[in-house]
């Protein structure tokens, strides 16, 4: 059985003082979750913060972002080495706020899931389709295009060393999250997609759902078929609320 993953983004939000607060009640309650695999990502800034304050903790860490470069004259830049200092476990890439906000292609999000992996870090491979692919029909063509630029450039067999997030543009901050069915046939169409490749592999792969998780609706997502865990947002940002999302992962990970 796969391994259940709840992972917190906090985006561009904390501060040292909060952030002292929420990873201090995170370390304290999210202990002994048979099961489910926690981690944070939190601002490149505060990653010595992070692992000052998680090291030797059942919470994993990570980026949010890296660049696709190993070193040199890119200003404003983290490389994958630069992540491993701070003992980061898990990248994000492709998330749609870097796709939709700082124009990463599908080429440019390819090459940095190569160079994170080669520097040894796990990357998270976000996909998901906007509101009005969704209505046009072409959700699946969408993911399938962002799925096949990191099979072209990586090979399946480097997805045995990744996760994939399935978060619908049109449900990340919104409030608005995608049913389980709607949510469990997009896993559905990911994990079979892969399993055309590799049918061993598409079985291991963890794919994360994200998109307006709350306490309230995780238990039904993450009981699906092959939802393996959260991608969280808003609710990261809030100890409680993250703890009780670990907790419905749990929950899910018993009853299967
Ligand atoms: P929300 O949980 O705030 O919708 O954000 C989801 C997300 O983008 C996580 O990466």
């Amino acid at each position: 059985m796969r391994q259940k993953l709840v992972a917190g983004n906090w985006k561009m939000h904390g501060n040292l003082v909060e952030n002292q607060a929420l990873l201090a009640s995170l370390r304290t309650q999210l202990v002994g979750l048979d099961g489910v695999s926690c981690a944070v990502f939190v601002p490149a800034p505060y990653l010595a913060q992070t692992q000052q304050m998680l090291a030797g903790s059942a919470i994993a860490w990570g980026g949010q972002n890296v660049s696709e470069y190993d070193k040199g004259a890119y200003t404003g830049e983290t490389s994958a080495a630069m992540l491993l200092d701070f003992a980061c476990r898990y990248v994000l890439l492709g998330h749609s706020e870097r796709r939709a906000i700082f124009g990463e292609t599908d080429v440019v999000i390819a090459v940095k899931f190569v160079a994170a992996q080669k520097a040894g870090l796990t990357p998270i491979l976000c996909v998901g389709e906007t509101l009005e692919e969704r209505e046009a029909g072409r959700a699946e063509a969408v993911i399938a295009r962002q799925l096949d630029a990191v099979l072209e450039v990586a090979g399946v067999d480097a997805l045995a060393k990744a996760i994939v997030a399935y978060e619908p543009v049109w449900a990340i901050g919104t409030g608005k999250t995608a049913s389980p069915a709607q949510a469990q046939a997009v896993h559905a169409f990911i994990r079979e997609k892969i399993a055309q490749l590799d049918v061993v592999l598409a079985h291991n792969l963890t794919i994360l759902y994200g998109g307006s998780v709350k306490a309230n609706n995780a238990v039904e997502l993450f009981g699906q078929a092959d939802i393996d865990g959260g991608l969280i947002g808003g609710a990261s940002l809030v100890a409680d609320d993250f703890v009780a999302i670990c907790q419905a992962a749990q929950s899910c990970t018993v009853a299967a």
